[in-house]
């Protein structure tokens, strides 16, 4: 009778197992467990429907799906205080085409694995804490539609592979501490297609036209403290 107990709790967990296995390939479930845990703080609960044992992925608030439900193709979580960092391991989200964690809390660095990233059309970590530079390797997304990085504690010189972002048609990059100069695609599609919706302002960039810092709020000092300690 006991061992019966034990097959039947036995088929349970391969019944679980499968339901929470079938839609999504392990590699992006478990990209989302890595996002969850690198969450330190979610006053508002959002991620709390994130949960393998009571629904799948595909439900969880934030998260939505292709068509066939076999893959995660947007992540919007605005809004919502997450306080945290980036988990790397988003890349394996590896048909995800809209990455929006706008206005959260979220520091550290940009992870270079966004790179990956080869279908994202939108990418939008605007109003958060982030620091460090913008990977370079965000010029390899090339289907990218939207960038918006705007106030965060950026640093570092603008990359110029920006400029290889052909479909780019909305840039946000205001209010950062970046350098540089403003990135011109070879063959002037960049940022000639960016109809006007190109921001810049509030860095520390060599470019007359828009409202840069002072040479003194620029200069040699730890930028990404100060913001971090606001
Ligand atoms: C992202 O989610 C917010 C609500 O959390 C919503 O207002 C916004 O329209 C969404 N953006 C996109 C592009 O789906
Ligand atoms: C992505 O970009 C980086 C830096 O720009 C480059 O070194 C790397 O070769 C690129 N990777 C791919 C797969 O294109
Ligand atoms: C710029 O474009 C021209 C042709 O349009 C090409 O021959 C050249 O290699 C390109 N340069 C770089 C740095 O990509």
């Amino acid at each position: 009778m006991g061992s019966f107990t034990s097959f039947q709790v036995l088929l349970l967990s391969l019944a679980l197992f499968l339901a929470s296995c079938n839609a999504l390939p392990q590699n992006e479930a478990a990209a989302l467990t890595f996002f969850k845990r690198a969450i330190m703080e979610d006053p508002l609960q959002i991620l709390s429907d994130w949960n393998y044992l009571e629904s799948e992925p595909c439900e969880w608030s934030g998260i939505s799906c292709s068509m066939a439900r076999d893959h995660v193709i947007r992540l919007n979580i605005s809004g919502q205080s997450l306080k945290g960092f980036i988990a790397p391991e988003l890349y394996q989200l590896s048909n995800l085409q809209e990455l929006i964690l706008h206005e959260n809390l979220l520091m550290g660095t940009i992870p270079k694995k966004i790179g990956k990233l080869k279908n994202l059309k939108v990418l939008d970590l605007g109003v958060n804490r982030l620091t460090g530079p913008i990977p370079p390797e965000i010029g390899n997304l090339t289907n990218l539609v939207k960038i918006n990085l705007q106030s965060n504690g950026l640093t570092g010189r603008l990359p110029s592979e920006l400029g290889n972002l052909k479909h780019l048609e909305e840039i946000r990059l205001d209010r950062n501490r970046l350098q540089g100069r403003l990135p011109v695609g070879n063959g002037s599609e960049f940022p000639s297609k960016v109809h006007g919706i190109l921001s810049f302002q509030g860095n520390c960039l060599q470019d007359k036209d828009s409202k840069q810092r002072t040479t003194e709020q620029c200069g040699n000092c730890p930028c990404a403290h100060l913001k971090t300690h606001e």
